[in-house]
């Protein structure tokens, strides 16, 4: 028996599975989210004779995809996607995204950016009014990554973003480490007044690689709720 939470990611999950057909190739997020998607999809190659081939976000989510028989290809190999299917940590009315909860956002975005479209699957408590309240997460090379931090802070002040603080995502006592060998710097914000215009003032700054906020790259969210209702936002 699942949990409401699961239940609502679990129906969520199922309910986008039903946008992959025969052929395609689609992308697959990353997060416990993403994760029971790829076990549907799994089941549907297994049983159903599902045939297409899956482009993975994370080490993580090529594991599960190959252990439950999922096709895996590169993104290179792909060239383009139909179609990508993700977690988030975020939706807003717009359907714009806070994600890499999971530490994938740079992949997960490369991805998702890659294909003719992208669906997100979440439990209806990922719904804001405004996103912010969950930790900004933005990828940093570790070269100089505290210098890259005060930059980071310097202007989250000179724009009037009022950061608590700006955190290192840890690992125990060790740095967080991403796929693609990057840090990760968690940004407290409350509430973010104007994503799009964030998003592309923290991509100027030297060091940072990319910023989890996703503006105008989702076109559907799946919403699952823990008795099992699945709502479109679109
Ligand atoms: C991974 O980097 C994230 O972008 C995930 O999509 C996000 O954290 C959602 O994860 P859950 O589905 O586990 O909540």
């Amino acid at each position: 028996e699942l949990s409401p939470i699961d239940k609502a990611k679990f129906v969520a999950a199922r309910r986008a599975a039903d946008y992959v057909e025969d052929g395609m190739r689609v992308g697959l997020g990353t997060g416990s989210t993403a994760a029971w998607l790829v076990r549907c999809l799994g089941e549907m190659v297994r049983e159903d004779g599902l045939k297409f081939r899956g482009v993975p976000t994370s080490t993580r989510t090529a594991e599960l995809a190959r252990e439950v028989g999922i096709e895996v290809i590169s993104l290179e190999e792909a060239k383009w996607l139909d179609l990508t299917i993700d977690g988030a940590d975020e939706f807003d009315g717009e359907l714009n995204l806070i994600k890499g909860g999971g530490g994938a956002l740079l992949q997960e975005k490369i991805v998702a950016t890659a294909s003719d479209q992208m669906i997100v699957i979440a439990d209806a408590a990922k719904e804001v009014h405004a996103l912010g309240a969950f930790p900004l997460p933005v990828e940093v090379v570790p070269f100089g990554w505290t210098a890259t931090r005060a930059l980071v802070e310097e202007t989250l002040v000179s724009m009037d973003v009022m950061g608590r603080e700006t955190t290192l995502r840890m690992n125990g006592s060790q740095p967080f480490v991403t796929d693609e060998g990057n840090f990760i710097l968690d940004l407290h914000l409350d509430r973010i007044g104007n994503p799009r215009q964030l998003a592309m003032v923290l991509n100027q700054m030297p060091g940072v690689v990319e910023n989890g906020l996703f503006i105008d790259i989702c076109d559907v969210v799946v919403v699952g709720h823990g008795d099992g209702r699945v709502e479109l936002r679109d």
